[in-house]
């Protein structure tokens, strides 16, 4: 099943319990977390205490993206009752190997987000062990930025050694997704989509949801 996760980033913070619910009852599947530190991405947006306020409040998932420095300080807070993914930068992870195992001795599943310029060989050799994989489509800092195309290619990629070597891996795309490219991104190799700005944008974000829906199911 393709999964759609709204990215509460583009969300109303002054009422965000309200958002969310108001997404899961439209039947969004995940809950896409954005943490940045003002140093891996030239903008700051919240922490885990601000993704702890919606415990109980909902039963959806947390794909927590973590866009910062040195994210081996911060793994454990982000893990929760409904955290289910935890994903880190290639570009941001000296050892790598050793982030992805303290991931999943936390019981959550470990994903890798790639910028747009790095390539998928840069996860050669873990490959065979990652949960998920997170493809930027934008230079991951801000919402609402212009998909960038080349994107397609490394989903295309990524699927094809998915089928060879890692069968359950999940392949997500983030940035820039819009009701006019996520059929393209999902026939690419995504099965979990990222939207931001164009499900919190959206005049009647439940409405906007289940087109999502109907344009990414198989
Ligand atoms: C960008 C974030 C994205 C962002 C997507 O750095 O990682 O998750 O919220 O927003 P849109 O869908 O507006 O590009
Ligand atoms: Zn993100």
């Amino acid at each position: 099943m393709n999964r759609l996760a709204p990215s509460i980033l583009s969300a109303d913070f002054s009422r965000l319990g309200e958002e969310v619910r108001t997404i899961e009852e439209a039947g969004a599947h995940v809950i896409h977390v954005d943490v940045m530190d003002g140093h891996f991405v030239p903008n700051i947006s919240y922490g885990s205490t601000v993704m702890k306020s919606l415990l109980g409040k909902t039963r959806l998932p947390f794909d927590v993206h973590l866009m910062i420095e040195d994210p081996d300080r911060y793994i454990k807070d982000f893990v929760t009752d409904n955290t289910e993914i935890i994903t880190v930068h290639q570009e941001a992870c000296i050892h790598l190997n050793r982030t992805l195992q303290l991931i999943k001795s936390c019981g959550v599943k470990a994903g890798v987000s790639l910028n747009p310029s790095t390539p998928v060989s840069t996860l050669e050799y873990v490959f065979d062990d990652l949960d998920y994989v997170l493809v930027m489509s934008v230079n991951p800092g801000f919402g609402g930025q212009k998909f960038i195309p080349s994107a397609l290619k490394k989903l295309q990629v990524l699927s094809e050694m998915k089928l060879q070597r890692n069968p359950n891996l999940i392949i997500a795309v983030d940035g820039g997704i819009t009701l006019e490219n996520v059929r393209q991104v999902v026939d690419a190799g995504a099965n979990l989509v990222v939207a931001g700005s164009s499900v919190f944008g959206a005049p009647d974000v439940p409405g906007r949801v289940k087109e999502f829906l109907s344009l990414m199911s198989v």
